[in-house]
């Protein structure tokens, strides 16, 4: 959600700036904006949409001598995707990025108003950079009125400010939103997330919450509420070839195609012959653990969903799975014996990371399944297991949800065995079943090209539902998100039994039901679900190992010999679809309308 880039130093800034905005405008695409200041020289370009506006809007423009430069690509909060509201802003001689939301701003924006400070934007950003430079006017003393600025404000922010009283200088404050620093001899950069300076900075440190400072040529100079603060910078890898398009249309589509790969990296250590082990974990953190409760926005809850139903049915162990922002507010009991689990592809996720602080709080052990590390929930995390999906650029989360769902199966085995729920001969089952979901995950020409022929014949009526019971009806719920999320269709996940419930009103020719029918679960139970449907003519898209006379189109799967085998491969159908109907539909798959890559506002 917004992505900042910073730079201080004396190499060209705005191929920087551009080039770290690239890496992070999936995570908002609303507007972009850079400024620079060199000596006495103050420049800045603003556009709306796609960064692309803003690289030609600031074509003619260089910025090679020794300066300060912050960039911002921006997921609209406050005010609407305007030039205006774009950041950076700019006081009278200042500029600001911010990602997050300031909280009291309102009553900060009347105070200045009041005090004859003209407002230029609709968002709650503005108000920093007027703070900043009314308590300089007052104190002459950049830092000091900068610290003053960030005390005054609440709520989350990631922010980096540049002033011409400062030119050789970046102030910066980190407080609930995600910000790094990084180094390359004395130049030094500033990002939300490492994607952007990797290939340009070696080391790097990640801010924690309450860490505010600046930069200065050659120095960094960190502090909190304790004053200032040492610390030690880690190495910073990456490959950044790993996140190009590599010859698919989309990120999306590259993504659906790598899950077989990924998969494998996502076991690779963990399933080994006759047992799953977590070296990232010692079996002592289970101890005295009776109960698991998940936290997770999205698609994550989804994988949480599904999987709440393997930590229950294998390790015998009571499961609960909530969305984190309704945890969050419903005075929740918690209690010491509950292992405090979260999943978060971004591992910035406001809702989620609050909802786990809580739970610290309260005293819960913790437990992350993430796909980045260093991140802020993993930092926060007392252990975290990693993906390792690597990064995933398409908005609509997939080779993510797979992962998650790999290693949530791989923990509930894990918990089972320590548990003794389950013997050697069905442990062995599991094992078997894990290692042969590459192969489901496979995308096959076949497939994919009767997906397209097919998507076609979905693009109009007045809503898709998708059913499925058991763990297919988190899929469900999944296969319905991903539509909606990229195509703007109406969808929606449901409990194939819930149907008869009232939702069965709708159905008529117009009404797209995507009937997930596995044959290894409830196979027959579903299949008399999907009939009432289609007695109601439906038009019904049934994805089966079973041919299904009452289908109106038909998809077949495997047969196979595990219900997650079953579900990993409807997952790659329900993907596909979802990705063909938006790309004929013209839409721009991997930045979908009003969403975010990593949603770090609640
Ligand atoms: O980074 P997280 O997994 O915590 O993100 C949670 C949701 O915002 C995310 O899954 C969202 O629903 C995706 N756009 C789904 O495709």
């Amino acid at each position: 959600m917004c992505g900042i880039v910073g730079y201080l130093g004396a190499k060209e800034k705005k191929e920087i700036l551009l080039d770290g905005l690239k890496e992070l405008e999936y995570r908002g695409y609303d507007s972009a904006g850079i400024a620079v200041i060199e000596g006495v020289n103050l420049n800045s370009f603003k556009a709306v949409g796609k960064l692309e506006n803003l690289v030609r809007k600031a074509k003619d423009f260089k910025a090679d001598s020794f300066g300060v430069a912050i960039g911002h690509t921006r997921w609209a909060t406050h005010g609407k995707p305007t030039e205006l509201n774009a950041h950076p802003h700019l006081g009278k001689k200042s500029y600001v990025v911010h990602n997050g939301i300031i909280e009291n701003y309102q009553e900060l924006k009347k105070e200045l108003i009041s005090e004859g400070v003209e407002f230029l934007s609709q968002t709650d950003t503005e108000v920093i950079v007027h703070l900043f430079e009314k308590y300089n006017s007052e104190l002459n003393e950049p830092f000091e009125a900068f610290k003053k600025t960030i005390e005054r404000l609440d709520g989350a922010y990631a922010t980096l400010l540049i002033t011409k009283d400062a030119p050789d200088t970046i102030f910066f404050a980190k407080h609930g939103s995600p910000m790094l620093i990084g180094f390359d001899g004395d130049d030094v950069y500033f990002a939300s997330s490492d994607t952007a300076i990797i290939g340009k900075a070696d080391k790097v440190y990640y801010l924690e919450d309450g860490e505010y400072g600046y930069a200065k040529s050659g120095e960094v100079k960190l502090f909190n509420s304790k004053g200032e603060k040492s610390f030690t910078t880690k190495p910073l890898d990456g490959d950044k070839l790993s996140a190009q398009k590599d010859g698919y249309r989309f990120f999306m589509e590259k993504e659906i195609y790598e899950q077989s790969r990924v998969i494998v990296d996502t076991m690779m250590g963990r399933v080994l012959d006759s047992e799953v082990t977590l070296e990232e974990v010692n079996e002592s953190f289970f101890e005295g653990i009776d109960s698991i409760k998940i936290c997770a926005c999205g698609t994550s809850y989804h994988s949480a969903l599904a999987t709440s139903y393997l930590f229950e049915r294998m390790a015998k162990i009571r499961c609960d799975v909530e969305i984190a922002s309704e945890f969050r507010y419903k005075e929740p009991l918690l209690d010491k014996s509950t292992l405090f689990i979260t999943i978060s592809q971004s591992g910035e996720t406001a809702d989620t990371l609050e909802a786990l602080k809580m739970a610290k709080r309260a005293g819960l052990k913790s437990l992350t399944i993430c796909n980045v590390d260093n991140s802020s929930i993993v930092r926060e995390s007392d252990v975290a297991l990693l993906t390792r999906a690597g990064i995933e650029k398409g908005v609509a989360s997939t080779k993510a949800f797979a992962t998650q769902t790999m290693l949530l199966w791989i923990l509930a085995i894990y918990i089972a065995q320590l548990r003794g729920t389950l013997d050697r001969e069905t442990i062995q089952k599991e094992i078997e079943a894990m290692r042969h979901s590459p192969t489901v995950l496979k995308v096959t020409d076949e497939l994919h090209s009767k997906i397209h022929r097919l998507s076609k014949r979905y693009l109009h009526g007045h809503g898709f539902f998708f059913i499925g019971r058991d763990i297919f009806y988190p899929l469900a719920l999944e296969g319905a998100l991903k539509l909606k999320e990229i195509s703007y269709l109406h969808a929606e996940g449901y409990p194939a039994g819930e149907m008869k419930h009232g939702p069965i009103a709708l159905a008529d020719s117009n009404l797209f039901t995507i009937a997930l029918m596995p044959k290894t679960l409830l196979y027959d139970k579903i299949k008399s679900n999907v009939e009432e449907l289609s007695a109601r003519d439906a038009t019904i898209l049934a994805i089966s190992p079973e041919p299904f006379d009452l289908a109106d189109d038909f998809i077949q799967t495997k047969q196979a010999i595990h219900p997650m085998l079953e579900f990993f491969e409807m997952m790659v159908i329900t993907q596909l679809l979802a990705l063909e109907i938006s790309i004929r539909l013209g839409n721009d798959v991997d930045m979908p309308r009003n969403l975010a890559k990593s949603v770090t506002v609640e």
